[in-house]
């Protein structure tokens, strides 16, 4: 059985990927088009042609005026799939529909449900609003991950590996050696992990964004709601700096880190990255410089899982892994996934 729920939302593409022009994502297995339409509507339809599963999105196809047109013999598709002209006849089959997938585009990201589409409710896209705010800037991009899912939730939810993999960026001695604490939210289908370091090394990630210099509060709440969406919630201050107890933070810089977790296929996964800041909002210097660092971070994360990819996919199974505190957020994320895929899952939850 396949580990990857499909009664859910994942994160198709960013917004801007999406134009009037025929896009092609694998998600969860299923090669989807993407396109949008003269007003501004982006559709999501198989990208195989009932015909001859010829790809819609391989040239020559085309999109004329809001239709699709195959490029190999010709079969034309509108916006909701259904097939409206076929050559050499005048009947169009009644069975000539392409499987249309409901969309939702939401802080930035273009939303697809994979599974049954009576359940799709676009009130359970769970939310990163920052991403889309005017009090924020946010970098972001993709990197391909030839690596499981699962692999890249156990990555996230366990930032010590932060003082290991990413030395000399976002990794410092203090990450690894700072206990956790982890919450499990099993009604609204969130695990929060937190790691409070209040008095430690500031990296470079944040010394040359923030311009803080000397030691620092940093402060790393994470909310994951499986499986696509994982929130990082990180707060940098100069050291004894608190909140005020009216719950303003002025005196702290904030970064919202969200990664969209996108399975391609069973054995590959999106790897959707974004970093919202509130402070430098209009210095580009300091966006280029995030971008650049964060993508890095991501490359050595995707290197490292592609090589656990590779070893678990040509070693039999049962190997018995050990676990101590630091996994404690990455197990509740399994169980929770676990509880995704049997097939009593509960209809999607709200966010
Ligand atoms: S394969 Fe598309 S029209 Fe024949
Ligand atoms: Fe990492």
């Amino acid at each position: 059985m396949s580990s990857i729920p499909t009664d859910q939302w994942y994160v198709a593409a960013y917004g801007r990927e999406i134009g009037q022009e025929l896009f092609s994502r694998t998600i969860c297995g299923e090669s989807i088009l993407f396109w949008r339409t003269g007003a501004g509507e982006v559709t999501a339809m198989s990208d195989r042609c009932v015909h001859r599963r010829f790809p819609l999105s391989e040239a020559p196809s085309r999109l004329v005026d809001d239709q699709v047109v195959c490029g190999y013999h010709g079969f034309t598709y509108g916006a909701d799939g259904r097939c409206v002209a076929v050559p050499g006849q005048t009947r169009v089959p009644r069975t000539a529909r392409l499987k249309s997938y409901p969309t939702v585009e939401r802080d930035s990201f273009v939303w697809v449900w994979i599974g049954d589409p009576a359940k799709a409710d676009p009130a359970a896209v769970p939310r990163a609003p920052w991403l889309a705010s005017p009090d924020y800037t946010t970098v972001s991009g993709m990197e391909p991950l030839k690596a499981r899912f699962e692999l890249l939730v156990d990555n996230l939810l366990d930032l010590s590996h932060e003082t290991y993999l990413h030395g000399g960026y976002i990794g410092t001695p203090e990450v690894a050696a700072t206990p956790t604490t982890t919450e499990v939210d099993d009604e609204a289908g969130i695990v929060y992990v937190s790691r409070h370091m209040d008095d430690a090394e500031c990296p470079p990630f944040y010394a040359k964004s923030t311009g803080l210099t000397g030691r620092i509060m940093r402060w790393q709440d994470i909310e994951y709601s499986p499986p696509c969406l994982y929130k990082l919630h990180s707060r940098i201050a100069p050291v004894g700096v608190l909140p005020r107890p009216d719950g303003s933070d002025p005196d702290a810089f904030h970064v919202e880190v969200v990664y969209a977790i996108t399975p391609e296929t069973e054995h590959s996964t999106h790897d959707f990255w974004a970093v919202a800041r509130d402070f430098a909002l209009d210095d580009q210097g300091v966006s280029d410089f995030l971008a650049e660092q964060n993508r890095t971070v991501v490359l050595q994360d995707v290197a490292a899982l592609d090589v656990l990819e590779r070893v678990i996919a040509s070693e039999p199974p049962g190997y018995q892994e050990l676990s101590i505190n630091i996994d404690t957020g990455g197990l509740a994320a399994r169980r929770m996934l676990a509880k995704l895929v049997e097939p009593s899952a509960a209809p999607a939850r709200t966010a």
